[in-house]
């Protein structure tokens, strides 16, 4: 196949495109590199890499020509980024995703796949795991464009037959993310034996999904017809605490945890409780996420620090 992946050098696009080409397929990448290259030297030699804004229409049209997908990917993100500049957030996710359907009509791309959030599902009530089906409650500028791309998109199947998928990940963690997140940010509070900074009681949990099970959870939902919003989670839940404490038992660190109030512009964001459900990815697909938070940690240091 021919794919287009928007915000293919960020850090879920840089391992789709990489797993893509060996794979076999024929790759373009559109990334503004607002966060810079997390694409390898191997995968950027392989990829049709384009440079370039998901706001510029003609750009997004000549970038999906004869593609049979779009994974469209590309997104301002992160809680500090995010709550600094929310028009630009927004802008992005709802021009850039305009643009992104407007091409898909032009060149006849059948599919799209769009990375939503588990972020639209805010402060919903769940019992014990959130399934697709519970009643959102986007409240960031974020999570809002969000769940408005979801609608959008459904409404692009339903008047006009697009194939699509949005994804929503829950906490996606890996190698080669950076501080943005709160994995990475730890590991490199640890591995300096700094103190490791966990905000608020640090009660709060999060179902965090190793990049490799992002990734085939993806590849496995290529040949998927239709309409579908399916969370892509590992169906675990640790409060932000016990993440400190496993990073800093797998890096061996001497780090202090101290907990410090949230800034005032994290409140929105600062959610209870999350944790996803994947029957719905498992009845698609007959896959779900399967490595542990341990086992997922444990290869981050062994691949990156452990020399
Ligand atoms: N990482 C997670 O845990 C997580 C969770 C939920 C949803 N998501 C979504 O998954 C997608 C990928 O996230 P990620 O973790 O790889 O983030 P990332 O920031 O590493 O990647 C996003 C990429 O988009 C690019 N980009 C930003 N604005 C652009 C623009 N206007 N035009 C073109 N490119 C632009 C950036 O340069 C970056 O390379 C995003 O849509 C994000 O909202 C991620």
């Amino acid at each position: 196949m021919k794919i287009l992946i928007t915000g293919g050098a960020g850090f879920i696009g840089s391992n789709l495109a990489k797993r893509l080409v060996n794979d076999g397929h024929e790759v373009v990448v559109l990334d503004s590199l607002l966060r810079g290259n997390k694409l390898d030297k191997d995968t950027f030699a392989k990829v049709n890499f384009i440079k370039g804004d998901v706001r510029d229409l003609e750009l997004m049209i000549s970038a999906s020509k004869n593609c049979d997908l779009i994974f469209h990917f590309a997104a301002v993100l992160g809680v500090d980024i995010v709550a600094d500049n929310p028009v630009e957030t927004m802008d992005v996710e709802v021009i850039g995703t305009r643009n992104m359907i407007e091409a898909a009509n032009i060149n006849n791309v059948k599919k799209v796949m769009y990375a939503s959030t588990s972020g639209i599902y805010g402060h919903s009530a769940f019992e014990n795991v959130l399934t697709e089906e519970v009643l959102v409650d986007p409240r960031t500028s974020y999570a809002m464009a969000k769940r408005y791309n979801e609608i959008y998109l459904a409404s692009h199947h339903q008047e006009k037959g697009l194939n699509v998928v949005s994804l929503r990940f829950f906490n996606v963690y890996g190698g080669n993310q950076d501080n943005r997140m709160v994995v990475p940010l730890f590991f490199e509070q640890a591995i300096a034996n700094e103190s490791i900074t966990v905000f608020g009681t640090g009660k709060q949990t999060r179902d965090f999904t190793y990049i490799d099970d992002t990734v085939e959870s993806c590849v496995k939902l290529m040949d998927i017809q239709g309409c579908h919003i399916v969370n892509i989670a590992n169906e675990a839940e640790w409060t932000i605490a016990e993440l400190a404490v496993k990073i800093k038992e797998v890096t061996k660190s001497s780090s202090e945890i101290i907990y410090l109030e949230a800034p005032k512009k994290r409140y929105d964001y600062e959610v209870e409780r999350r944790v996803g459900s994947s029957e719905k990815l498992m009845s698609l697909t007959n896959f779900k996420p399967q490595t542990s938070l341990q086992e997922g940690l444990e290869l981050i240091y062994n691949q990156n620090y452990n020399h």
